[in-house]
């Protein structure tokens, strides 16, 4: 890691200096923080799990042209991405009722909802990211209309191809944020899907049981927060089953 130079440290991850103009190298922590770092602990293995997994669903999402800053996977904890000018806004898609949705409106967790909803909260730590609306988002300038026109399209394409994906593996996709950033291509401005989609910004629920797979299991102190990254890890056919051996495809679940 000293190899390169370090430009930010986030919660989860390092971003490096590229080996190329116009790239960075994305390092995955084990580092886990929930309520903007009021909790904080070290989930072992989860860097090179949502390393794999986060691999796994850009190149998917790619493969449907879904534009990412996903270039490859460098080794167990680092991918090569394209640098991006960030857009400050957690975009939040919702399937199913959950965490701050449920508490904000009172609506039991688990309860399906009568269409996607799509929230954004404004990136600001010292603000503990509140939640904005797209006049907030125009007003101050953060992304303009016609960016918010394509972020909502990307999010629900994105949306509508992981709930299948997942559904296919017996994984409910009840709720996931998504960052986007932007890129200049001579005068063409172009948006992409940025960061990265893994059990850390998704909520994750067994399509049988409703057992939690995702980051909620720490957030929550239930426990076995490892093993159910590796749960989402193998069903989505990234993981062997056990020990070293060949990547093989997604299990469908009956
Ligand atoms: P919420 O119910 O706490 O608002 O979270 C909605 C989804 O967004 C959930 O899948 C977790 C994810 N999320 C993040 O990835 N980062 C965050 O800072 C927050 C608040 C939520």
């Amino acid at each position: 890691m000293a190899r390169r130079r370090q430009l930010y440290e986030g919660k989860a991850k390092v971003l490096f200096e590229g080996p190329e103009p116009g790239t960075l190298v994305q390092y995955f922590k084990d580092d886990a923080t929930a309520g903007n770092g009021a909790k904080s602990g070290i989930i072992t293995g989860k860097g090179v799990l949502n390393n794999r997994i986060s691999e796994y669903l850009m190149l998917k999402l790619h493969d449907i042209n879904i534009p990412t800053h996903f270039i490859r996977r460098l080794n167990m904890r680092e991918q090569l991405i394209r640098e991006v000018e960030i857009i400050p806004l957690e975009v939040v898609v919702r399937n199913v009722a959950a965490g701050s949705l449920s508490k904000r409106l009172g609506i039991p967790e688990g309860t399906r909802l009568p269409r996607t909803i799509i929230e954004y909260y404004y990136k600001n730590d010292a603000l503990n990211d509140p939640m904005v609306s797209e006049e907030h988002i125009a007003a101050f300038n953060w992304a303009a209309p016609q960016d918010m026109d394509d972020i909502n399209q990307l999010a629900l394409r994105t949306n509508d191809f992981l709930m299948g994906m997942f559904t296919a593996v017996g994984i409910t996709l009840v709720d996931f944020k998504l960052e986007f950033g932007r890129i200049w291509e001579g005068e063409e401005m172009r948006i992409l899907l940025a960061d990265e989609i893994s059990p850390d910004n998704c909520r994750l629920w067994d399509s049988k049981t409703n057992e939690k797979m995702d980051k909620d299991r720490f957030r929550r102190d239930m426990g076995r927060v490892e093993e159910a990254y590796q749960e989402v890890a193998k069903r989505l056919g990234i993981l062997p089953e056990s020990g070293n051996g060949d990547l093989k495809g997604p299990e469908a679940v009956q």
